[in-house]
């Protein structure tokens, strides 16, 4: 029933970094709770994500001047399809993402700078705050709904413990995770 991004547009080379689901209705993830935002401003290693290729995916959150927003910037080394063509440097994207209830800090809704298909939710649905922090995006797009996780951490390699448990958490919330891949940073600027 899963239909992958990659499935769909490998033929084309695209990585999507989320997988495609029939359904306009998105899991349930539980938001971490009482998260303190403050606590995971700064810079994260992006080690793990659905479908991609990317390599050397950095996030740094901030905090917005528009109160109850942070600002995120991506930066990551390239994608296959540009390699093809010989370019090969970082790349930036910028999202916005609005907390919308100020009692529920760890839920979202993030808006990329560069994604056409709208706003997506933005749950941070577990973190330890000094080692490794786990989000969920979904957003419903006609009568499918994509799905991402992003797996951070503080060290360029997530310590497996950490991974275990993530993987456990989804497992439990009965999200397939078949499509989490690895992102290297071992050949970073
Ligand atoms: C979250 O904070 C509220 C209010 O301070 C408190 O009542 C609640 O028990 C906390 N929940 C957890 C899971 O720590
Ligand atoms: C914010 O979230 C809390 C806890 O889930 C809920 O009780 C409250 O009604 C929400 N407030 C708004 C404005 O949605």
């Amino acid at each position: 029933m899963v239909t992958t991004g990659l499935l769909l547009f490998g033929l084309f080379g695209v990585i999507l970094s989320h997988t495609t689901h029939p359904g306009r209705t998105c899991p349930e993830v539980t938001p971490f709770p009482n998260l303190t935002l403050d606590k995971v401003l700064g810079s994260w290693y992006v080690t793990h994500q659905f479908d991609t290729d990317n390599t050397c995916v950095r996030w740094t959150l901030s905090q917005s001047e528009q109160p109850d927003h942070l600002n995120l910037l991506e930066n990551r080394k390239k994608t296959s399809l540009l390699n093809i063509f010989g370019y090969n440097h970082p790349n930036t994207v910028s999202a916005d993402i609005e907390i919308l209830n100020s009692t529920v800090p760890a839920k979202g809704r993030i808006d990329w700078s560069n994604s056409p298909s709208g706003k997506a939710d933005f749950i941070i649905f577990d973190t330890d705050y000094e080692s490794y922090m786990a989000v969920f995006e979904c957003n419903i797009a006609g009568f499918v709904h994509r799905r991402s996780v992003i797996i951070l951490a503080k060290a360029p390699i997530l310590d497996d413990i950490y991974l275990k448990r993530v993987q456990r958490l989804l497992t439990n919330m009965e999200i397939p995770y078949d499509e989490l891949d690895t992102i290297s940073h071992s050949a970073c600027n």
